[in-house]
């Protein structure tokens, strides 16, 4: 029998990363009565660094030697890994010690998300649902299959592209075009839209339904799953115009019904983790199902090896019990010896992200932000509103200023959807900054003000 780990009594914690997410994070670590030192990156967003000290050190994939010997002599327990790049980078190998615990997936097993080719491999052999799909490294079968995609078809640049490396296509032109930019010139690799991230490019049909994100906290064999969350990825009203990041999500969704949440677990979670095992790979950190609700039932559309932004923000305001605790557990590979599991609170949260004019495109930034504290005053009993930030950062004057496309995540916590929707618009409202703006749509597409695509209502 292999002995469990005992959770020591303080954890010191390096959090890596410095939006959004990271500071829903950090504002939920900061609950957890074992939290020793929480060191947080210094050039991370002012809403992070309000919260933690700076780390000294660079946090840099080039001087992860030295980060890790400061982790050493700062009796660092165990580092969060937020975002998908560092990941990918094989970080959470790189500063694993002796002592310390790394949460967040292996370099191995971040490919899932970083080689989305690969990640159609292992789903095709585990028959976990998905996307009919091919992938191609050479530019003129990319094109010739392009062109023979009557129906429409999704071009995806297999790599990291900070989720804007996918091109929903409605005809056979848009879908060459799509491939031509991604690809480049066929004689100098890496030189299309997304350097190498772009070379090998992933034609898939494509699937109609409503879109749903279940993510779940992995010890390598066990498999806590949290409540589900709708992004919006598109920057317009109503799902019009380019994908960004996530322009808000809310938490729960009346979409994952029980039944659908069982399906998730038992033929997309379980298998990819056991999948991955026979490849001997084991998987540790948030497995993140980017799913389509489709007539024929929930098919995967990608998977993310870590939190999702903003996901997590209107995840942690609902998540109830010590987010450090398990985080140290799941890192252990030990979240079954946990004597209490996770609660959610029932109450609906929905986060809106404020963004910068321009966004997802050319933006400015340096403009001052006004209103932050206002935002919560206007929770009425029974409610709760959390601002995140995302791009900001303290001006010399300690003022914040935007510093980024997407500038500030308000996340409200309500009776119900609609209420939670109108208490993140109204607080949203309130921060103010030249130029920003908001979608006011966030959980719309199941309050029923938008036409409905094609809901799954028959999942057998
Ligand atoms: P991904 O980063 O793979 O989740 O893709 C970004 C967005 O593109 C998704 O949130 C969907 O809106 C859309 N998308 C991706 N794959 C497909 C597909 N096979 N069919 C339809 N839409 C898709
Ligand atoms: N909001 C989508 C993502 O984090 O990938």
């Amino acid at each position: 029998m292999p002995t469990t780990p005992l959770i020591p009594d303080t954890i010191n914690v390096l959090l890596i990363g410095g939006g959004g997410r990271e500071h829903a994070l950090a504002w939920k670590l900061g609950q957890s009565p074992r939290l020793g030192t929480l060191w947080v990156d210094a050039s991370a967003n002012a809403g992070i660094t309000a919260l933690g000290r700076p780390c000294p050190e660079p946090i840099s994939g080039r001087e992860l030697f030295r980060l890790a010997r400061w982790c050493d002599r700062e009796d660092i327990h165990l580092v969060v890994i937020g975002p998908e790049a560092p990941l990918a980078e094989g970080w959470a190998d790189e500063l694993a010690g002796e002592n310390r615990l790394v949460f967040g997936p292996s370099k191995d097993a971040a490919r899932l998300e970083a080689d989305k080719s690969w990640a159609k491999d292992i789903m095709r052999a585990a028959s976990i649902p998905t996307a009919d799909g091919r992938s191609f490294s050479r530019l003129e079968q990319a094109i010739a299959y392009a062109e023979t995609r009557e129906e429409g078809c999704v071009v995806k640049a297999s790599g990291l592209a900070a989720g804007k490396g996918v091109v929903v296509c409605d005809t056979p032109e848009e879908a060459v075009d799509a491939v031509t930019s991604m690809m480049g010139d066929p004689e100098r690799p890496g030189r299309g839209a997304f350097g190498d991230a772009g070379d090998t490019v992933v034609i898939e049909e494509k699937l109609l339904g409503q879109e749903l994100s279940v993510l779940a906290i992995v010890d390598g064999r066990s498999i806590w799953v949290l409540d589900p969350c709708q992004d919006h990825k598109q920057v317009g009203e109503g799902d019009v115009g380019p994908n960004t990041g996530g322009m808000g999500a809310y938490s729960p969704t009346p979409l994952a019904t029980e039944e659908v949440m069982r399906l998730v677990e038992r033929e997309v979670l379980v298998p990819t983790v056991d999948a991955l095992r026979r490849e001997g790979i084991t998987y540790r950190g948030v497995l993140y199902a980017g799913l389509m609700l489709t007539a024929g039932g929930p098919k995967v559309l990608e998977f993310n090896c870590r939190f999702g932004d903003p996901e997590c923000q209107p995840l942690m305001m609902r998540l109830q019990g010590d987010l450090l605790k398990v985080l140290w557990a799941a890192a252990a590979g030990c979240l079954d010896d946990l004597e209490e599991g996770l609660r959610t609170d029932p109450r609906t949260a929905c986060c809106v992200v404020r963004c910068s004019e321009g966004y997802p495109g050319n933006i400015t930034t340096g403009h001052e932000i006004e209103g932050l504290e206002e935002a919560a005053t206007l929770a009425g009993d029974g409610e709760d509103v959390m601002v995140f930030h995302a791009g900001t950062k303290a001006s010399e004057d300690g003022i914040p200023v935007t510093a980024g496309g997407r500038v500030v995540g308000v996340t409200a916590l309500a009776a119900d959807l609609r209420r939670a929707q109108t208490l993140a618009n109204a607080a949203a409202d309130t921060v103010r900054f030249t130029g920003g703006f908001h979608r006011r749509d966030i959980g719309n597409r199941v309050l029923g003000e938008l036409p409905e695509t094609e809901v799954a209502t028959d999942l057998g």
